[in-house]
């Protein structure tokens, strides 16, 4: 974005990295449903930042004390510039509303807010790791074989916690809005689908589905409009994990029923950088692929972004730079 809010391309001359810094040549980058909130204005970032927090790409020069990679290192970045593991304290300051992000094509950043691509892996779907695939990451905390996990429509989040919690043993029911996007589901691994719109009870129909039990892990996305259904579908003792706000009705959460529910709410803010290199061991033994919908070119970004708005993607949407 420029000075004056608009949104456009600025020439600037390519950075030299400082100490500790790695000069990275950015090959894509990918949409969350954040960067639409920054970029039609819902969520204010100040004029002249740089939008967009995930991104890969090769590391063109080192600076002066750089230790953790060398020039043609393949790296994606940390979701969380300063979460570098543990527990956070305090919420992070992240790309796009609080320091530039990565729709560019060369950025001079600190080494320590890289990680190595996952190897079989290539820079479109690198791209689409940090946000999405770290949330469903931290989403599904503590997910193993025998469990059962339900995941809301086929978003960015849904689908990489469809993907990691497969790849833990674990059941998974998922909910869409579409009978298209259903089948896709059944091929990545749900074990079964539900229409969210044809079956708007859609949590009585899990826990049928999971003969009374619930699922033990939900990974909320839709917020205040589906975690009524969440509570009907969650098993007793289980976990709802509160990721996101896609649902437009506002029907709101019942405390009593939450309460007899015996659940846990948590509320899931990405994850560190360890967190990330943790998922990418998952992703590189299970050889997992992001599913990405669709690639966009770098002067064609607001286009991508206007794409994804549509809701008709299933997956990622990537910009190639
Ligand atoms: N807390 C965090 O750290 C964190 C991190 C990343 C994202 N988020 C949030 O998580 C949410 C999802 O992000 P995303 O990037 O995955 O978004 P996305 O790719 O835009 O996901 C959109 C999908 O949500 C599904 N959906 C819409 N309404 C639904 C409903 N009533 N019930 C079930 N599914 C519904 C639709 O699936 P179908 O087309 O299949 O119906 C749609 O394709 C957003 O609110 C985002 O802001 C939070």
């Amino acid at each position: 974005m420029s000075e004056s809010g608009r949104q456009e391309l600025i020439e600037e001359p390519t950075p030299t990295p400082g100490t500790g810094q790695v000069l990275v040549r950015v090959h894509a980058s990918s949409l969350n449903a954040r960067d639409l909130f920054m970029l039609d204005g819902r969520y204010p970032v100040p004029p002249g930042r740089v939008p967009i927090s995930d991104a890969a790409g090769v590391v063109e020069a080192v600076g002066p004390g750089v230790s953790r990679f060398a020039v043609g290192d393949r790296v994606v970045n940390s979701f969380q510039p300063l979460w570098f593991g543990g527990p956070q304290r305090k919420p992070g300051r992240l790309y796009h509303t609080d320091i530039d992000g990565w729709l560019a094509e060369y950025v001079a950043i600190d080494e320590q807010r890289l990680v190595p691509m996952p190897e079989h892996l290539d820079f479109t779907e690198a791209a689409t790791l940090p946000c999405a695939a770290v949330t469903a990451w931290s989403a599904l905390a503590g997910v193993g074989p025998g469990d059962t996990v339900l995941v809301q429509g086929s978003g960015g989040v849904s689908l990489f916690a469809l993907q990691l919690a497969r790849a833990a043993g674990a059941r998974v029911i998922a909910t869409t809005s579409s009978e298209k996007k259903a089948a896709r589901l059944r091929e990545l691994g749900a074990g079964d689908v539900i229409n969210y719109v044809d079956t708007s009870e859609w949590g009585a129909e899990a826990r049928k589905l999971t003969d009374g039990q619930g699922a033990d892990v939900i990974v909320e996305v839709g917020g205040a409009g589906t975690i009524a259904q969440s509570i009907a579908a969650v098993a007793y003792r289980g976990t709802i994990s509160l990721v996101g706000h896609v649902a437009h009705d506002t029907t709101g959460m019942n405390l009593l029923d939450f309460t007899y529910s015996g659940a846990t709410l948590r509320a899931i803010g990405g994850g560190s950088r360890s967190d990330l290199e943790d998922m990418n061991r998952v992703i590189t033994a299970h050889r997992l692929r992001p599913v990405i919908d669709r690639v966009f070119p770098f002067k064609e970004a607001l286009d991508a972004a206007a794409y994804m708005e549509s809701g008709s993607h299933f997956g990622k949407v990537v910009i190639s730079h």
